[in-house]
C-alpha cells in the first residue's frame, strides 16, 4: 500500500501545530512534511516533540516559492497537501491588508499550480487531495436570530483577511471544477487551545490576567462566535480527508455561541478560581490582581471596536455530523479548562513568544 505522505503548510501554526501532532499520533507510519515560513505567529517550538519522529520533516519556505513546493511535492512523494498557512488576524488584515493578498490569495495559488503541475500535468496515477482549510468569516456576519452558517450560505466576506479566505475558497474550487484537481474544503468557527498565539482573544486573555493588563474588549462585548476546541477542529478536517467527497465544502464547528463578554467574564472566574486553590501562582505571577485577592474581572475594559466588526458567526453543522458522522468531543467546559491549565503549565513557550512581537505589538495597540 502507498504511504500517505502530507505536505503541512502553516504547521507551525497554531491550528496546524496541533494538527501534526493530531496525525502523528493517530497514523503513525504516514509522512508529515510541515513547509512554514516562520512568519511572526509561526513557532517551531509549538513541534518539538514531533522533531525526533523519523517521518516527521520540517521545513522552511515560504508558500509563494513554488519551485521550493514543486521540489517537495516530487521528491518526497507527497500525495496530500493540508493547507493551513495564511495570515490569519482580522485586526492586523485592517492595518495590513497586503500580506493577507499575499499569502492567502496568491499563496494559496502557487500551492494550487504545483499542486496541478505535479499531480495532473505529471500525469501521475497515485490518488492525491488537497485540503483547504477556510474560515466561517467567508459567510459575513448573522443578525440574532439568522440561522447558522450553512455550506450554502452566501459568501459575504467583510474585513480585509475574510475576503482574502473567500478569495482563495473560490481558486481551490476553481481547480476542481476546471482542472478536476481532488480538493476537499472545510470552513470552521473560531478555535481556541494549546500553542494560540496571544493576540487572539482567549489567549490574550489569559496571559494579560496573568500579568496584570487591562482586558480589552471591543465595542459593547456583545458580538458572538461559536467556539471549538482545536483537536475537534482537527478530527473534523481527518474525517473530511477520509471521508468526505471530492469537490465538496464542509462546515465544522461546535455549536458553542458566546458573547466576548460572557467569555472574559468566564476567563477571569476560572483564574481568579485557579489562584484561590494554588497559593503558588501568585508567587508566579504577583501582578496578577487574583494574586492580591481581587477579581480579575477589574481588568476589563471597553475599547474602541474593531472596524466592521462582524457582530455574530455560528456553524450549522449538521452535513458534517449526517454524511461524516462528526461529533466534537470536547464541550466548552472542559476545553477552556484544558486551555488555561496547559497556559499555565507551559510558561516557556508563551515567553518565548512574548520575548518578541506579542508584547511589541501589545504595547502599541494599548499603550502597554
Ligand atoms: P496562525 O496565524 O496561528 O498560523 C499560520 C501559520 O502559517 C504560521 O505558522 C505562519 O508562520 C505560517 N505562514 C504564514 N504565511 C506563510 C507563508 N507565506 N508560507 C508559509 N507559511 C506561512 O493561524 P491559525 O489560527 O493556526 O489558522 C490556520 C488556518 O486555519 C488559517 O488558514 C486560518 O484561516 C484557518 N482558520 C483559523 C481559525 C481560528 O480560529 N484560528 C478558524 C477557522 C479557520
Ligand atoms: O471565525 C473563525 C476566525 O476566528 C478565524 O478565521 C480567524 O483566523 C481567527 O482569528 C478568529 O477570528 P476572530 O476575529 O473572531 O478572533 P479574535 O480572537 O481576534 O476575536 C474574537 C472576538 O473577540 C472578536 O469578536 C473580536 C473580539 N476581541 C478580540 C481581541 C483580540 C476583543 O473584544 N478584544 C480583543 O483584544
Amino acid at each position: 500500500m502507498t504511504q500517505t505522505t502530507l505536505l503541512v503548510t502553516g504547521g507551525a501554526g497554531f491550528i496546524g501545530a496541533n494538527f501534526v501532532h493530531y496525525w502523528l499520533e493517530k497514523y503513525p507510519t504516514d509522512r508529515v512534511v510541515v513547509l512554514d515560513a516562520l512568519t511572526y505567529a509561526g513557532n517551531r517550538t509549538s513541534l518539538s516533540s514531533a522533531e525526533d519522529n523519523p517521518n516527521f520533516r520540517f521545513v522552511h519556505g515560504n508558500i509563494l516559492d513554488i519551485d521550493l513546493v514543486d521540489d517537495l511535492l516530487r521528491g518526497e512523494q507527497i500525495n496530500t497537501i493540508v493547507h493551513f498557512a495564511a495570515e490569519s488576524h482580522v485586526d492586523r488584515s485592517i492595518t495590513g491588508p497586503d500580506a493577507f493578498i499575499d499569502t492567502n490569495v496568491v499563496g494559496t495559488h502557487a500551492l494550487l499550480k504545483a499542486a496541478k503541475s505535479v499531480w495532473l500535468n505529471g500525469r501521475s496515477t497515485l490518488p492525491h487531495r488537497f485540503h483547504h482549510v477556510s474560515t466561517d468569516e467567508v459567510y459575513g456576519s448573522l443578525g440574532p436570530d439568522d440561522p447558522a452558517f450553512a455550506e450554502d450560505t452566501p459568501y459575504a466576506p467583510n474585513s480585509p483577511y475574510s475576503a482574502s479566505k473567500a478569495a482563495s475558497d473560490h481558486l481551490v474550487r476553481a481547480y476542481h471544477h476546471t482542472y478536476g484537481l481532488q480538493v476537499t474544503t472545510s470552513n470552521c468557527s473560531n478555535n481556541y487551545g494549546p500553542y494560540q498565539f496571544p493576540e487572539k482573544l482567549i489567549p490574550l486573555v489569559v496571559l494579560n490576567i496573568l500579568h496584570g493588563k487591562s482586558l480589552p474588549i471591543y465595542g459593547d462585548g456583545k458580538n458572538i462566535r461559536d467556539w471549538l476546541y482545536v483537536e475537534d477542529h482537527c478530527r473534523g478536517i481527518d474525517l473530511v480527508m477520509k471521508k468526505g467527497t471530492v469537490g465538496e465544502v464542509y462546515n465544522i464547528g461546535g455549536n458553542n455561541e458566546w458573547t466576548n463578554l460572557d467569555i472574559v467574564t468566564l476567563i477571569c472566574r476560572l483564574l481568579d478560581e485557579a489562584f484561590a486553590k494554588d497559593q503558588i501562582l501568585s508567587q508566579r505571577f504577583p501582578s496578577s490582581p487574583s494574586s492580591a485577592g481581587q477579581k480579575a474581572s477589574s481588568l476589563i475594559t471597553f475599547v474602541k471596536d474593531r472596524p466592521g466588526h462582524d457582530r455574530r458567526y455560528a456553524i450549522d453543522a449538521t452535513k458534517c455530523r449526517a454524511k461524516l458522522g462528526y461529533v466534537p468531543q470536547e464541550s466548552f467546559e472542559t476545553g477552556i479548562r484544558k486551555t488555561i491549565t496547559w497556559m499555565l503549565n507551559n510558561e516557556a513557550w508563551w515567553r518565548a513568544v512574548m520575548d518578541g512581537s506579542y508584547r511589541e505589538w501589545l504595547d502599541k495597540q494599548y499603550g502597554g
